[in-house]
């Protein structure tokens, strides 16, 4: 099974951004967690951050007839991108959602979610251990 990791704007700077939100845990380290998670399921991982909503767009197009899922924060990006979510809707991929952040106990803003309209799941205020509850859930309901 291949499951594509999409990161939005700003995760790349976990560890140092509002640690008391999203902890002291670094983006390597994120990555390290994947490569684990992917190494225990035997699954294979393809990871992407960007800072550019485009780009991400353009991820989640590349992956219509590769992937077999996927798992995406798309960060600031979850409250306001109409073109996530189309391009979601568009390759028709099962695809979760997860945020390290407890997003519904925070700002009014942050509880509208675009993204997730086209997820089967969404996680959140797991930390860091969100991205490999959501990799088990596509392991467990979508492997063929
Ligand atoms: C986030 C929550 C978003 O509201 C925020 O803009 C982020 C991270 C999370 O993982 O908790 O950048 O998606």
């Amino acid at each position: 099974m291949k499951i594509l990791v999409l990161n939005g704007p700003n995760l790349n700077m976990l560890g140092i951004r509002e640690p008391g939100i999203y902890g002291k845990n670094t983006f390597s380290d994120l990555l390290a967690l994947l490569e684990e998670t992917a190494k225990e399921e035997n699954v294979e991982l393809e990871q992407y951050q960007s800072n550019h909503e485009g780009c991400l767009v353009d991820k989640i197009q590349w992956a219509y007839g590769k992937m077999d899922g996927i798992v995406i924060n798309p960060a600031g990006y979850t409250h306001t991108s109409v073109a996530i979510l189309d391009a979601l809707k568009a390759v028709s991929i099962p695809a979760v959602e997860v945020h390290i952040s407890d997003v519904d106990a925070r700002e009014p803003f942050r509880q509208i979610s675009y993204a997730g309209l086209a997820c089967v799941k969404t996680i959140k205020g797991h930390g860091l251990a969100g991205y490999a509850e959501a990799i088990r859930f596509l392991k467990e309901n979508y492997y063929k």
